[in-house]
């Protein structure tokens, strides 16, 4: 039987799908079978012998279909590995400070599931772009400028060190 995986995201702008599609283009290249869907479209894990779970950090939480994914998850997660990314940091050239705050702020999240053990939990960079912000975020944020910390190299080598961990032999 193909190892099955599931990788369910989380997006507010568009990057983390991007990133989750990048995600799941790997595993499927290394044989296993992958679901690509919203976090909040998922309602079991059955079937799946694997998930990956991405949302971004905003305002220092992380997206709260991750959080609700996993609180209703519970048993499920219980059964089959997990790999985490949080996608946060949007600097370039890098700011290593902004790594930083957003491993703890991650790290702080998944403190309030101390059941949950995730295989991995990585920090990705994403994009802020001011031109898609409305309403108070804009207001918040139109201060700074464009940039992005999208790294494709990042993701697929993260996404590669999974396959073996996910990978179920026949
Ligand atoms: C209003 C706003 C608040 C943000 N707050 C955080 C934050 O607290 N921590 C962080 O690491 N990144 C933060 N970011 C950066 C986002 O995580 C980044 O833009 C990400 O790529 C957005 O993902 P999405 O395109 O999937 O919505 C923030 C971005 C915006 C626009």
């Amino acid at each position: 039987m193909t190892t099955s995986v599931l990788v369910g995201f989380a997006t507010r702008y568009g990057s983390t799908q991007e990133i989750a599609g990048e995600v799941a283009s790997v595993l499927l290249e290394a044989g296993l079978a992958v679901n690509l869907l919203p976090l909040r479209e998922i309602h079991s894990l059955d079937g799946y012998q694997a998930v990956v779970i991405g949302a971004p950090l905003q305002m220092y939480r992380w997206h709260k279909d991750a959080v609700n994914f996993i609180a209703k998850q519970r048993k499920a997660l219980a059964q089959i590995p997990a790999a985490v990314f949080a996608v946060g940091p949007v600097q370039s050239p890098r700011v290593e400070q902004e790594w930083i705050d957003a491993r703890n702020q991650i790290e702080k999240e998944l403190s309030r599931f101390p059941w949950f053990k995730p295989i991995s939990v990585e920090v990705l960079g994403g994009v802020f772009d001011p031109n898609q912000l409305t309403g108070l975020m804009k207001t918040f944020a139109r201060v700074a400028p464009a940039s992005t910390a999208r790294d494709t190299e990042q993701v697929k080598a993260w996404a590669g060190g999974l396959v073996e961990k996910f990978y179920q032999p026949e």
